[in-house]
Parts: C-alpha cells; structure tokens; sequence
C-alpha cells in the first residue's frame, strides 16, 4: 500500500489527524471528483436525465457492494444509511408471541430499541446473550438458547462503542446448524475487515458508506441472501418494491430490490461505488492488518501512560480503541484532542445500555484510525494524551 499517495488523495489527511473513522472517514479525492461531476450534470440536464445517463454506473455500485461481501448484485438494496437497511431487515420478519429474538450485549443502540418495539408490538421475547470472559458474544451460550422458539439472531459485528470483534463465523454456524435468520451488523466492518457473507454464515448483512468504506455520507446497503428473501414480508410496499398488477393485487420484485424506495441520491450512490471501489483496489485484508495494526499501536502507547485505561474487549480486536483518562470527561478530553488539530469521538451510554449496566464504564474516549494514518499521528496522538493526563484535573481542587 502506498500510504503517501493515498494521503495525498485524500484531503482531509493535510489538515487533521482524523482518528474518527469509525464515525465517518475522509473521502478521497476521487470520490469527491465523482460525486461533484455528478452533482453538476444534474444542474446542467436535469436529475433524472442525469440519472439515465450514469445508469450502468449505479448498477456498478451495487457490483461493487457484492463484490464487497462476496453475494450476488441481486442480493443488494441501497440505503440512506444502515440503521434504515437494518430496519428495512428486522421490521420485515414475522414475529409473534412466543417467539425469540437472540441478540448480544454490543448490540447497536437503534437496533435493540426496535427489538423492544417489536417485542412489546408482538409479545416475542428478547433474549441477550451474554459475553465470555474475554467479552466477546458467548458462542457456547448462545448454541445452548437457540431453539424452536429462536426466529432470528441479531448481532453486531464490530459494536460503535470499542475495539470488540465478535465472533461472527462461529455465530453463522450456530444460525446454519439450527435452520434460524442471522442478522449481522456490519456498518464499522466494511471497510475495515474483509466480508464473505458465505464464511460469515449470515442471511442479511449491512453497512453505511461514511465509515471505515471512505464514502459520503447518506449512503447504505443491505445484503439479503436467498433464505432471507423467501422468509421476510417487506414491511412496506411501493413503487420500487414492487410492481402494482392492478385489480389482483401486486408481486414483489426480484432479489433485494424489494426493500428500496425510490428516491435516491445518485450523487452519493456514485461515491460509495467509488468508496468501494478504491477499496476493492487497495484490498480489504491489507486494510485490515494496516487499520489494526495502527489501532494496536495506540491501544499499546495508551496503556503505557500513567491515569489512562483503554477498555476494548474481546479475543480478536479491531482499529477501534476506547480509553478513559482519571478524573476527565470523555467530551474533555476530545475537546482538547480537537484543539491539538486531532479528530475522535467519544462512547454514549445511553446507546449501549447493554454494554453500560454490565461495565459502566462509558462515555469513553473512542480513538479509530484507519490505513491512511501514520505512525507519526500515532505517536503524536499517544504523546498528547499523555501530556492531558499529567496536567492537572480542572476540578479536583488541585
Ligand atoms: C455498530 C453500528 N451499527 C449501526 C450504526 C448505524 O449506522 P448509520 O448511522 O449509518 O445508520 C452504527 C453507527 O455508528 C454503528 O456503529
């Protein structure tokens, strides 16, 4: 990977350190270069002969999703961004009283606020496994609670909140061997970690484009292979969806495409497929040793500074890392980072309350580079850190 040409197109990379991926990455200049031209066919022949224009290239982007994730084009829906492709998902399985849904306790804030909706809606019952000793999804739990009762799995791959990544493959086997849905969140992993939806053994699988994938924002997909399609009720119907056969009624469309809406934004559209694209080229297993390799170089820089306490779980951790520095808020902390030119985000516990009432240990500081950083932003990022940790708490009276 040539880290500097890479830098140098990308703009954001001559201005910040950005160690904010995992809330939105910087854009290349490419992708910029593509979404601006598309923008500006659109003011010069209008949006939909704009549109006509770049057909097959909107076509790509959903290839290139495919490609991605190792399914089929047919198997992609476009999304505005992932909690709406996850919805798209969850809200379209039949569930009743009596049924279970098994989730873990990284679940994503939005999704285990559907899962309460639908479980008070319906009377299924939600069910979180809880994580092993090292704080990854207990795998041998999770094997002994599927059973009849068991509709779906949902699980979050790579959580918004740390370094975890679960065990997802092994997750798949339990979802195969007992015949159950498997719903895996993947929004902080593509991009970051190679997907196979084959290897995952998952049904439905998704993912935004601002992330750890470098595309703009306002975009997602979900992937939904065969057992998904034939199994899901849509859980709304319109003109992209479906095609109206008058007095009889109407027959969905084929694949995926079922769970679009019409509208779009195929600016953005064209951006993820250059996102995706450029990170097809580069390759997503040298993405991945590169991202993680940086993240364990700062997790491992962090732990050595006096007062700081990084706080990632699990056996297998990625390019997120998580810490807390004694006696600062989190917001503290990022604020003095940002004012050092140095961009990260900080843990919400009310979005992981799963996570909140078993460790308690958020907000924390959420620090996520990705291939494009150095190891100078790295040690700069650990040095600074250092120098907020051995200054004086405001508010400690000393
Ligand atoms: C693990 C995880 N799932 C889902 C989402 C929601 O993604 P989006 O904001 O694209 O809807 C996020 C966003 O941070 C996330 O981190």
């Amino acid at each position: 990977m040539d880290v500097k040409q890479l830098r140098q197109q990308t703009p954001g990379c001559e201005h910040r350190t950005h160690l904010n991926n995992a809330g939105a990455a910087l854009m290349s200049t490419t992708t910029l270069e593509v979404m601006r031209a598309q923008l500006r066919l659109e003011a010069e022949i209008g949006g939909y002969e704009a549109e006509a224009a770049v057909f097959d290239r909107i076509e790509g982007t959903r290839r290139s999703l495919a490609q991605l994730v190792g399914g089929d084009q047919d198997e992609i829906a476009l999304f505005d961004n992932s909690t709406h492709a996850w919805n798209a998902a969850f809200y379209s399985l039949p569930l009743r009283r009596g049924d279970r849904v098994l989730t873990g306790v990284n679940e994503y804030g939005s999704s285990a606020l559907a899962y309460w909706q639908v479980s008070r809606r319906t009377g299924a019952e939600l069910v979180v496994v809880p994580n092993d000793s090292t704080g990854q999804v207990d795998v041998a739990v999770l094997a002994d609670l599927v059973d009849e009762r068991t509709k779906l799995i949902g699980l979050t791959w790579i959580p918004t909140s740390g370094g975890l990544v679960n065990p997802a493959g092994e997750v798949g086997k339990i979802a195969r061997a007992h015949d159950v849905l498997y719903l895996l969140d993947a929004t902080q992993a593509v991009g970051q970690l190679p997907t196979n939806v084959g290897e995952l053994g998952c049904d439905l699988l998704t993912g935004t484009g601002r992330k750890f994938l470098r595309g703009p924002r306002g975009t997602g997909f979900l992937w939904a292979g065969e057992r998904a399609i034939e199994r899901l009720d849509p859980h709304v119907v319109e003109i992209a969806a479906a095609t109206w056969d008058g007095a009889t009624g109407f027959g969905w469309h084929r694949g995926a495409q079922r769970f679009e809406t019409w509208e779009n934004s195929y600016v953005n559209v064209l951006g993820l497929g250059s996102a995706v694209d450029q990170a097809l080229a580069i390759g997503l297993s040298a993405i991945a040793e590169r991202a993680i390799s940086l993240g364990r170089r700062l997790r491992e820089g962090l732990d050595q500074i006096p007062g700081v306490t990084t706080h990632d779980l699990g056996a297998d951790r990625c390019a997120i890392v998580t810490a807390a520095l004694t006696g600062r808020d989190a917001s503290e902390v990022k604020d003095q980072l940002t004012a050092r030119g140095i961009n990260v985000s900080t843990t919400v516990p009310e979005h992981n309350q799963f996570d909140t009432e078993v460790r308690g240990v958020h907000p924390l500081v959420r620090f996520s580079p990705h291939y494009y950083n150095t190891d100078d932003e790295i040690s700069r990022t650990v040095d600074i850190v250092a120098a907020i940790a051995a200054a004086s708490p405001r508010n400690d009276g000393s």
